[in-house]
């Protein structure tokens, strides 16, 4: 939702729009720390809702001054060096969670898909083995239709709660939307939480499956150094990790910015990257690849704010 080339909107403009906010409210917050990669500048304002009320308040607030509204992600999401204007919304106060009738399970936005998997554990629910690993949210999964080879979140969604664009609350069923691969095309609006159809089975089935995942995400992925995830979608019949490597591209270097030794579809951030050495370190890789293969790899990330 950011536009970059609106003027900056100023302090009494983003006052009034969130004057009736009850949740915290922080100016000029960095939110470099507020990622998984680490880089980035600060947001003009981040609010973090208390409730989906407060949600509705921010939504409003926001079209009515005309504000760039938008939710932070933080875990496939590159913010740029000077920041985002506007508005940020983090959804991280919304973190409930129950089981609603037959397996039925009801998450808001800003639970973390390893709590659901937790949650969903400690009922011997299953469906979310897939997620092992994945550190974001149930609003980002649900945007992204997040995935593994094991799954993806399409094959358990029910329904989306949402607040669209006016402020009103809406329940879409998951049958009227369309999944595309690592993108849910939905309407305008924030997603506010999900309702998850698991089934039931044993406590070992689930853990072994968990267990076998997240030892291969261990072995494969470079896990322990900020990432924000695969930076390319995997092109049709082929894996962008295999590409980046057989052009010879695995440990290049721009700044702090690396492409994973590890994996050569993860860039890491070996300490103070900045957003710009990381963009430009994908451009090159785009461009080696592209150069030896033929193939234009897609972003999965998806970046936002200024250069
Ligand atoms: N490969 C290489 N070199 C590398 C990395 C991978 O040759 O440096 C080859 C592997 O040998 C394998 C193939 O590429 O044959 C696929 O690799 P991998 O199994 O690691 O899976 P991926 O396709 O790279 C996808 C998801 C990951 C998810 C893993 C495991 C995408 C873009 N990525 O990666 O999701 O964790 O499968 O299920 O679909 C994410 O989306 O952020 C993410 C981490």
């Amino acid at each position: 939702m950011v536009r970059g080339e609106r003027p900056r909107p100023t302090v009494p403009i983003l006052r009034r729009a969130l004057l009736h906010v009850q949740g915290d409210i922080r100016w000029q917050e960095p939110l470099a720390p507020l990622t998984s990669l680490q880089v980035g500048g600060p947001a003009d304002v981040l609010v973090i809702p208390s409730d989906v009320e407060d949600v509705v308040q921010v939504v409003c607030g926001a079209r009515l001054g005309k504000i760039p509204l938008t939710v932070l992600g933080g875990t496939n999401m590159v913010v740029r060096d000077k920041g985002i204007r506007g508005i940020v919304m983090s959804l991280a106060a919304l973190t409930n969670i129950q089981e609603e009738d037959n397996q039925l399970v009801y998450a808001q936005a800003g639970v973390r898909l390893p709590r659901l998997m937790q949650f969903a554990f400690g009922r011997k629910l299953s469906g979310m083995e897939w997620a092992a690993g994945i550190p974001g949210t149930v609003g980002g999964g649900v945007v992204m239709n997040a995935g593994t080879h094991l799954g993806e979140i399409k094959d358990v969604l029910q329904a989306v709660d949402f607040v669209t664009i006016h402020g009103k609350r809406k329940r879409v069923d998951a049958s009227t939307l369309s999944f595309l691969y690592r993108k849910t095309l939905l309407p305008r609006g924030i997603v506010i939480g999900a309702w998850m159809q698991l089934t039931s089975a044993a406590k070992e089935t689930i853990q072994s499956s968990t267990k076998h995942y997240l030892q291969y995400r261990k072995t494969t992925q470079p896990l322990a150094l900020p990432n924000a995830g695969s930076v390319f979608k995997n092109p049709t019949g082929d894996s962008a990790g295999r590409l980046i490597e057989a052009s010879g591209l695995k440990g290049l270097r721009i700044g702090d910015a690396e492409v994973s030794t590890k994996h050569a579809n993860f860039i890491v951030n070996r300490g103070t990257a900045t957003a710009e050495q990381v963009l430009r370190l994908v451009r090159k890789v785009r461009d080696r690849v592209a150069r030896k293969f033929g193939v234009r790899l897609k972003l999965e990330w998806k970046v936002v704010g200024e250069r």
